[in-house]
């Protein structure tokens, strides 16, 4: 049996440059769920630049290096020059990502939070991990000790692979259809459980009931192999010098390969949205017929 495709999730859009081009007033497009794909659009590195796609540069506690803020690195080990220079690059693609962003979504302008920018110097086939931290299969983002509290979660991506290879996505049916699916197997969270997971810093804030049932939705959907493999989806390859945009929230998306990449992160409240109904908090309360927050 063949798996079932979704409708494309995919968007082309022609933009060069970061800061100049054809392409705006898109967020219709990527609020209804569609992965903007950027094929012409590289974050070129200078000739000095080219030794940091190495894992080598990983202090190898964490998988990915990155920069809080403009000035705390993480990550990474190497001399105090060779970091100031990676420093220097990944502040430069998180400024390319801030003015993509800006020029692509208008409407969210002054409302995108930067969070953090990370550099992804390990092949993913080589990655580690439990099935819990196993991006090669379908999920949404939701983390354990961050919760977003319906807080949106926007993502540029650059695949910088210096010897040709596409980072290789599997890209999922609609939020509200996979929602649908696992909705059944959702149970509240107990009571007092939210303020204990912060009182104890287990959580950096309040895990709302959204947050609660964002991660079951992750776990249930990267434990249910039947999912995994027959639920509707589509491989999407990425070829080095391709930038793309997704709600990472909203979007099901697994990694299958693929080495160096870099990644920024923006934070949108769903009030700020062209269309909040589209919010994957706004879908589960319209789904399990209660507030959320
Ligand atoms: C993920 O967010 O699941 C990881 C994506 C990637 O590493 O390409
Ligand atoms: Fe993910």
């Amino acid at each position: 049996m063949s798996t079932p495709e979704p409708a494309d999730a995919l968007r082309m859009l022609p933009d060069s440059n970061w800061d100049r081009g054809s392409s705006t007033h898109v967020e219709h497009l990527v609020e209804a769920g569609h992965v903007l794909q950027l094929p012409n659009l590289p974050f070129t590195l200078a000739q000095d630049e080219q030794r940091f796609l190495s894992p080598s540069w990983s202090d190898g506690k964490s998988k990915n290096i990155s920069l809080r803020g403009a000035a705390e690195l993480r990550g990474a080990q190497g001399g105090k020059d060779d970091l100031v220079a990676l420093q220097a690059m990944i502040r430069r693609f998180a400024a390319q990502a801030q003015a993509l962003v800006e020029r692509l979504f208008p409407q969210y302008r002054r409302k995108l939070r930067a969070g953090n920018a990370s550099l992804r110097p390990f092949a993913v086939q080589e990655r580690e991990s439990s099935w819990r931290k196993d991006d090669t299969r379908l999920h949404v983002d939701a983390f354990p000790s961050n919760p977003t509290q319906g807080v949106r979660l926007l993502r540029v991506f650059t695949n910088l692979n210096p010897a040709g290879q596409p980072r290789v996505w599997r890209v999922g049916e609609p939020f509200a259809d996979f929602a649908s699916h696992f909705a059944p197997r959702l149970s509240r969270p107990l009571p007092a459980s939210s303020w204990l997971l912060h009182a104890l810093h287990i959580t950096k804030s309040r895990r709302t009931p959204y947050d609660h049932a964002m991660l079951q939705l992750h776990d249930l959907a990267k434990a249910d192999k039947d999912f995994q493999c027959a639920s509707p989806q589509q491989e999407v390859a990425f070829a080095p010098g391709t930038t793309w945009v997704v709600f990472s929230d909203q979007v099901l998306h697994a990694v299958m390969a693929g080495q160096h990449m870099m990644e920024q992160t923006f934070y949108l409240r769903p009030t700020d949205q062209l269309a909040p109904e589209t919010s994957p908090l706004r879908v589960l309360e319209r789904l399990l017929h209660r507030p959320l927050v």
